[in-house]
């Protein structure tokens, strides 16, 4: 039995890691779960400046998910510094993924320089797929020059590994993909939400106040794992997959179609424990998460697989 993996040089101690935006600072949830027997935490994305977000409504329940319009909310870098670091600095074992958003570049990239400083941070983790914001995060990720300079500039910022969390709202997610990875991207994350909208038969007129949400939670499962496959198949990066991972054959799946580690968002909201959970039951399980990561490429047959 082995629930160790490997992101490029950052080992976790299982492949379970909380997805930015539905696990607060990750500290916060202390008194209900062991944050240290997790693979990592990825923080709410942070921003240079404080950020109010968008207007209410910001969330909806859907048949089999969520719709989301939060807007990137989050007290910004200098309270970040104040108030985040420092308990971390006393959380062990688990690695921190502090994901970083901004209007420009250039708002990452101070992030980025300040925050470079705390060697509790494992990685930074580039947001260029928030669909809810109207400048910078989604901008940058449908612009390919823009993508590379980021990660390039980036790059010249830290040493610590970058990871770019993509969007599954553009046609060409391998374009993407490997666009990131020639820019020098570590470790790629898929995905962030899909856009989704809500009507208000009432008003007869758009439920958020931005028109459009993303959609997460176990209706994107199938999405996301078919864009995991097309790109694990074509990208040697190592990648976190994720989108609607509820159980542990959702986990597996992902693994097995070329995920190295697999992040849970949505699922945290219905229950707090379930990455705790998922850990114990591949440990029951004596899964030996090595063995099966990319196996679905490795058996020659499949090397041709045409979705
Ligand atoms: C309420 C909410 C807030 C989110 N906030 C962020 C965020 O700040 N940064 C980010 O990169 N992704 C954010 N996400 C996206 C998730 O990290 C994840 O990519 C997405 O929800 C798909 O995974 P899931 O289906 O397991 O939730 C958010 C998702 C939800 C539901």
């Amino acid at each position: 039995m082995d629930l160790k993996t490997k992101l490029g040089n950052i080992e976790l101690q299982n492949p379970l890691i909380a997805a930015s935006g539905t696990f607060g600072y990750g500290f916060e949830i202390k008194d209900i779960i062991n944050i240290e027997e997790l693979g990592a935490v990825t923080t709410k994305t942070i921003t240079l400046h404080p950020r109010l977000g968008n207007p209410l409504p910001r969330i909806l329940e859907t048949p089999a998910g969520l719709l989301n319009s939060i807007g990137l909310q989050n007290p910004g870098l200098k309270a970040f510094k104040k108030n985040i670091i420092l308990p971390w600095e006393k959380i062990k074992n688990v690695k921190m993924f502090v994901s970083v958003g901004g209007n420009d570049i250039s708002e990452y990239i101070q992030v980025i320089a300040e925050l470079d400083q705390y060697s509790r941070i494992d990685a930074f983790e580039l947001n260029i797929s928030c669909p809810n914001v109207k400048k910078g995060c989604l901008a940058i990720g449908s612009n390919p020059i823009l993508i590379e300079q980021l990660i390039t500039q980036a790059k010249s910022q830290t040493k610590k590994p970058i990871i770019v969390k993509i969007s599954p709202n553009f046609s060409n997610i391998i374009e993407t993909a490997k666009i990131t990875e020639t820019a020098g991207a570590d470790i790629l994350s898929m995905v962030n939400t899909f856009l989704g909208t809500k009507i208000d038969i009432k008003t007869k007129d758009f439920y958020f106040k931005n028109k459009v949400a993303g959609l997460s939670g176990p209706a994107i499962k199938p999405l996301a794992l078919k864009l995991l496959v097309d790109v694990a198949e074509q990208v040697k990066l190592p990648i976190i997959g994720m989108g609607g991972i509820s159980n542990t054959e959702d986990v597996l799946e992902f693994l097995i179609a070329g995920a190295s580690a697999v992040s849970i968002g949505t699922m945290n909201f219905r229950n707090p424990k379930i990455l705790l959970a998922l850990a114990n039951e591949m440990k029951k399980q004596d899964i030996n998460v090595n063995e099966i990561i990319g196996s679905l490429f490795n058996r020659k047959k499949n090397k041709t697989l045409i979705l």
